[in-house]
């Protein structure tokens, strides 16, 4: 089988990280193609480092723009692919532009779509990810869920049971495979900070960044936190800090920039606690079993929930301070979710050799 596999941005290229290796193994003629949504090397190249990822076959230089002009720039240069490369299926990964756009560029060329993390829902229509969520899950032939959640939610919306595949959460492959790669890795004390004394904290979703509110109280909670924070900051997020009153020196909030996978599972490991608006690092959370406070309206991630892992909160100075405090309290005894375990891309392989469901009229 002729698969092309599109990652563009960040929690991509971990997805595809533990996958690569089971499809070539099993025989399947995988290639990436790279839509260059992410470019800066901490960004995008590190973890092909870290994780070892082959060499996109293809990068499409696509940059940053707004959402339609990333989307549709993307599509444009990947149907130029898909059409020339005509692939047997293309997969793609997580809720990301470069996802929709690989969905929308291979269906209308009559090549089937695979998704990797299919049917997760937050409900929140105004999340640029609800809707590359969406879209994406309807226009796929293969669904690959990693929560029962996920797959009652495809149910629920109509979709064929026999395109839908409960391989579970191929995150947590990443993790589990990983481990013991950083059970050395003394990341925290480059930043004069001791295992188990400091708050990790990630923020970059435009729900909060674009917002000054938002930013203003979550700013006013982590100056007031009990322990030192770390906050590794995407790009978009630095100007947005910046205005909050939050700068590189700012008395207990230390901001660096945006670190690789390896070094950010070591500081996850050594947390005591995780605040953060990402989807990844709720569910990284949840494996390394530090307790975890997710500042948004919500989460797609409500399993993390359900097992006590994690904890919701608004992004406002109590809520978030409140929920830091339950967290730092929290025992760190929760079972892990089902299928969140390292036979997860071996799953999407028995996936593949049972066939792709077409689509009507396909
Ligand atoms: C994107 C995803 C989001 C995901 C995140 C992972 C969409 C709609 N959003 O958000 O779901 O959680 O990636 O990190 O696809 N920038 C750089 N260097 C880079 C990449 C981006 O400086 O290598 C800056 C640019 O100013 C750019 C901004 O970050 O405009 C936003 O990048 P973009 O890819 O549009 O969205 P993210 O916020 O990264
Ligand atoms: N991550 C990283 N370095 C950082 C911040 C995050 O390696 O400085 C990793 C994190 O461990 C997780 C992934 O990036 O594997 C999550 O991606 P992100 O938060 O950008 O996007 P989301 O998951 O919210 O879509």
């Amino acid at each position: 089988m002729r698969l092309i596999v599109v990652v563009g941005a960040r929690p991509n290229f971990i997805k595809v990280g533990p996958l690569m290796p089971a499809l070539l193994e099993a025989g399947v003629d995988a290639r990436i193609v790279h839509t260059g949504q992410h470019y800066d090397t901490g960004m995008s190249g590190v973890f092909f480092e870290d994780l070892e990822i082959p060499e996109p076959a293809w990068n499409l230089d696509v940059g940053s723009g707004t959402h339609a002009v990333q989307t549709g720039t993307a599509m444009m240069r990947l149907e130029e692919l898909f059409g020339s490369e005509r692939p047997d299926a293309v997969m793609v990964v997580g809720d990301v532009n470069s996802t929709l756009a690989g969905a929308l560029a291979a269906v209308k060329l009559n090549i089937p779509v695979l998704h990797l993390e299919a049917g997760l829902r937050s409900g929140d229509m105004s999340m640029p990810e609800e809707v590359n969520r969406l879209v994406t899950d309807q226009l796929s032939s293969m669904l690959l869920a990693p929560t029962q959640d996920a797959v009652v939610s495809l149910e629920r919306e109509g979709t064929a049971r026999a395109r839908v595949h409960f391989v579970g959460n191929i995150m947590a492959e990443s993790v589990l495979k990983n481990l013991d790669r950083v059970a050395d890795r003394v990341v925290c004390d480059r930043y004069g900070l001791e295992t188990g004394g400091y708050v990790l904290v990630t923020v970059h979703r435009p729900e909060n960044t674009d917002h000054p509110d938002r930013m203003a109280d979550i700013a006013a909670a982590l100056r007031e936190a009990p322990l030192p924070v770390l906050l590794p900051a995407h790009p978009r997020t630095r100007p947005s800090l910046a205005a909050a009153g939050i700068a590189e020196g700012t008395s207990n909030v230390h901001v660096v920039d945006a670190v690789g996978y390896l070094d950010m599972l070591a500081l996850e490991c050594d947390a005591a606690a995780i605040v953060t608006d990402s989807g990844g690092v709720q569910e990284e959370a949840c494996m390394v079993k530090t307790p975890c406070v997710t500042v948004r309206r919500s989460t797609e991630r409500w399993v993390t929930l359900e097992v006590q892992a994690n904890r919701l909160v608004a992004a406002e100075r109590e809520a978030i301070l409140d929920g830091l405090a339950a967290a730092l309290d929290s025992k760190r005894s929760w079972p892990r979710p089902p299928r969140w375990d390292e036979l997860v891309s071996a799953r999407v392989v028995k996936a593949l050799d049972k066939g792709i469901e077409p689509l009507a009229g396909c």
